[in-house]
């Protein structure tokens, strides 16, 4: 059993914990948090011993990983402080705010070689999983161009409003649309050029933003939306439309089924979908119940430290790339300049 140290326990934090209990490779023995009502309820529901930061989590030295579910702007230190530990590290999406932290997060897991993986769960959500396996089996011919939809009603649970705050998230380009832009890219390629629109929030951070991207490697172009507030009682969406040169394959959220592809010939299909058996999330106040996703990134990196492998289904380089084009996203939409990267 991987003994996990999850620093961070707000929405987030509670979907780990219950993906690492349903996986049954590994177990949130110790949670650290700066929210005394926090740590008592871990303590309660997770029967783990709790700490007021990472590091003194670290200094009791009974983890053997450790899973960081914290605001972004504290991503760096924290991955920086359990490097330095030889821990292996799961990390929240967005790597960090900046590409210089990126750098100096990256530097900090080859200096001591510890498996170090961002969470980013899209790619490791059914649908996506399947619509990049149909377009690698070029079945359905040339990818033409794909349009991406995030939606989300305003972050009413994040942590002292960290997540409106642009200073401690960046706005929605970084933490909503990049995972958006990361699935493009990881379908596509990532871009050469982007160009996007924003709308800024009350904070004065973008928290609504159309983007368009194009010279992706497949000769595809791009579009997405996404926004982070919304009307409080509208409900959580993502959106994937697909237009292959002979097929169109369209998944919603919202829809059921979620995935359909419909060919120029022939009737349309709805895809086997690699459903993980985990129930839905509970006790967490954020906008996404489907725990899948989240149970397949978890179980999938919990499997390379039990099996020795480093995890590459997304590599510290590629989160890095995904905080590049977010960046050149937010640069075009406050200068209304398309941004060549
Ligand atoms: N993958 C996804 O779908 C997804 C969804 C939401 C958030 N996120 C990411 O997950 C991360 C956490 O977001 P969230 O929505 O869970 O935030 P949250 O505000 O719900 O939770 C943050 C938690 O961190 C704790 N905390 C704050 N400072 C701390 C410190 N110094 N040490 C330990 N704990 C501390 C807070 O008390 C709180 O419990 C962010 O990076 C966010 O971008 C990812």
């Amino acid at each position: 059993m991987i003994k996990v140290g999850l620093a961070g326990y707000g929405f987030m934090g509670h979907m780990h914990a219950q993906c690492h209990e349903a996986t049954g490779d590994s177990k949130v023995i110790a949670v650290a948090d700066v929210e005394a009502e926090r740590r008592c309820e871990a303590g309660e529901k997770l029967r783990c011993r709790t700490y007021m930061s990472l590091e003194e989590m670290l200094a009791a030295g009974e983890i053997d990983m450790v899973d960081i579910c914290s605001p972004t702007y504290l991503h760096e230190e924290m991955v920086v402080a359990a490097a330095a530990e030889g821990k292996p590290i799961l990390c929240e999406k967005p790597m960090s705010l900046t590409l210089e932290a990126c750098d100096r997060m990256i530097e900090s897991v080859d200096k001591t070689g510890v498996p170090f993986m961002v969470a980013q769960v899209i790619r490791f959500w059914p649908e996506y999983q399947v619509i990049r396996e149909i377009l690698q089996s070029g079945r359905w011919g040339r990818l033409e161009w794909l349009s991406a939809r995030r939606l989300s009603p305003p972050p009413s649970w994040a942590w002292k409003g960290w997540l409106l705050d642009p200073a401690k998230s960046s706005g929605a380009v970084l933490d909503l649309h990049l995972h958006d832009l990361d699935a493009i890219a990881w379908l596509a390629g990532p871009p050469k050029s982007v160009q996007a629109v924003g709308v800024a929030g009350p904070q004065g951070g973008i928290d609504s933003v159309v983007s368009l991207g194009w010279d992706h490697p497949s000769g595809a172009k791009s579009a997405a939306e996404g926004s982070l507030c919304l009307s409080p009682g509208f409900p959580f969406s993502m959106a994937l439309l697909v237009a292959c040169e002979k097929a169109t394959i369209r998944f919603d959220s919202g829809l059921s089924p979620s995935l359909v592809v419909y060919p120029f010939e022939g009737p349309s299909h709805i895809p086997d979908l690699p459903l993980p058996k985990v129930g839905a999330a509970a006790g967490t106040a954020g906008n996404i119940s489907s725990l899948g996703g989240y149970y397949n990134e978890i179980k999938y990196f919990t499997t390379c430290l039990r099996e020795g492998r480093r995890p590459d289904v997304v590599t510290p380089a590629e989160s890095r790339e995904a905080v590049r084009i977010c960046l050149a996203v937010a640069r075009s939409a406050s200068t209304g300049q398309v941004v060549t990267m």
